[in-house]
């Protein structure tokens, strides 16, 4: 067999297995992509692609000749050996990461020592001894890799293409070497290690990245205090090659289906082997009174919140998706409505999605019907068309004239030329 092009099996179609399927399709590999859910396979193998991600729809159709779609495993054990492992693990409500799906996979398996299991959900470490156990204790031989994804929602396409590491976790078997001869033509750099310390970059990165980000917040809520511009610190910071200008931004917090499912995971995982883990208690709370600081500068503009009229412009938990999984969005909004106020908000993506998980929220359908008769405006998610938003017409539109800028993401003299109030994150 071919190593260059063997066919590959991925088990479970959202966001990483479709962009693992296109991505390995891209390069010359048969896919052969299994999931659960027969309604999914039938839109997938119609051509349809159940979620938002740019560029995915064009490489799922370009390639089509070389991806498959089905919900039996059988096909995909007879013409792969490696199987991409991609299916959910969200968390519990211990905080623990839920990894009864990873567990079907394993049930599902034959026993076969000719088939090896690749995992790319994200699982605490640990898993993967815990994986191999419970294959040996069903007397199934399959080979274990693990092989961590680190793509971000909205550049998802790009983050495969181009990697900044590949990290490799194997026991030093064929299996290993099969998938790290997989990722060769991506020319990255690679991290070939046993598979607990594989599983601990992932959520030791993604730890450190959300750290990143809280910290910056903390920056500027202190920036607010003392006059300084986060933006012109962040930069004046960024510039030292130790600290890097990456995960710099201030704004309303993190969310998503990684940061803060990962940390949770991290924290709970240390805990339950008698760790307190400090730091990463303190990033979590950040974040989490980072969305509400957004309703204490309502308050201090406008007043007692009570029939006040605001606007959410954005609800995907950042632009390029239509994710509304842990999107500071819906705290917002639950806080907002909470006060007394009537919610309004457009998203050019996530509003499907939106409706459903916000109740008593208001969906005009544009960005200028849902700013009409606001008395104050919130930039939640940075989409490129709320940054070019004329400001002169959406002051028309509202009766107020405040706008909250919870990314950063405007600039603050288009809107003061409108004849707004602008307010930023850390930003005097
Ligand atoms: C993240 C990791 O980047 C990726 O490597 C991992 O595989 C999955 O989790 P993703 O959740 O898609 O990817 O989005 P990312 O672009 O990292 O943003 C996460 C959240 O942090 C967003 O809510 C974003 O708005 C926020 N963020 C990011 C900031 O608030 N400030 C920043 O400087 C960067």
């Amino acid at each position: 067999m071919s190593t260059e092009r063997e066919p590959i099996a991925v088990i479970g179609t959202g966001y990483v297995g479709l962009v693992t399927a296109a991505g390995f399709a891209e390069l010359g590999n048969e896919v052969l992509c299994v999931d659960v859910d027969a309604a999914k396979v039938e839109r997938l193998t119609a051509g349809e692609v159940p979620i938002y991600e740019p560029g995915l729809a064009e490489v799922l159709e370009s390639c089509r000749e070389r991806l498959h779609f089905s919900t039996q495993l059988a096909d995909a054990l007879e013409r792969a050996r490696l199987l991409f492992v991609c299916v959910g693990t969200p968390p519990t409500h211990s905080g623990d990461a839920d990894l009864s799906a990873v567990h079907d996979v394993v049930a599902s398996m034959p026993a076969s020592d000719t088939h090896a299991l690749v995992m790319k959900s994200t699982v605490p470490p640990g898993t993967g001894t815990a994986v191999k156990r419970a294959l040996a204790q069903q007397g199934k031989p399959l080979a274990y890799v693990s092989c961590p994804e680190f793509l971000r929602e909205g550049s998802a396409l790009k983050d495969f293409r181009h990697p900044d590491r590949v990290v490799v976790g194997d026991e030093g078997d064929w299996a290993g070497d099969a998938v790290v001869a997989l990722y060769e033509p991506l020319g990255a750099p690679l991290v070939r290690t046993d598979v607990v310390s594989a599983e601990m970059v992932k959520l030791a990165t993604n730890a450190f990245l959300s750290t990143k980000i809280s910290f910056i917040n903390e920056i500027a809520n202190v920036c607010e205090e003392t006059g300084a511009d986060v933006l012109e610190v962040a930069r004046g910071m960024g510039l030292d090659s130790r600290v890097g200008p990456a995960f710099l931004r201030p704004g309303i917090g993190f969310g998503g289906s990684c940061f803060p499912k990962d940390i949770s995971a991290l924290k709970q995982l240390a805990g339950n082997s008698g760790y307190h883990f400090q730091l990463l208690n303190a990033v979590i709370e950040v974040n989490d009174l980072q969305k509400r600081r957004v309703v204490s500068k309502l308050v201090k503009h406008l007043g007692d919140l009570v029939g006040k009229r605001v606007t959410l412009l954005g609800l995907a938990f950042k632009p390029d998706t239509d994710d509304m999984r842990e999107a500071s969005s819906l705290v917002l909004a639950a806080r907002l409505l909470a006060e007394g106020a009537h919610v309004s908000a457009y998203d050019p993506v996530a509003e499907a999605h939106a409706r459903e998980l916000m109740p008593g929220v208001d969906f005009p359908g544009s960005a200028l019907a849902a700013l009409e008769g606001a008395d104050a405006c919130v930039l939640v998610t940075e989409w490129a068309q709320f940054t070019e938003l004329d400001w002169q017409t959406a002051a028309q539109a509202m009766r107020g004239e405040l706008v909250v800028d919870g990314r950063n993401a405007l600039d603050p003299a288009a809107v003061r030329a409108g004849g707004l109030t602008y307010e930023g994150i850390g930003r005097p």
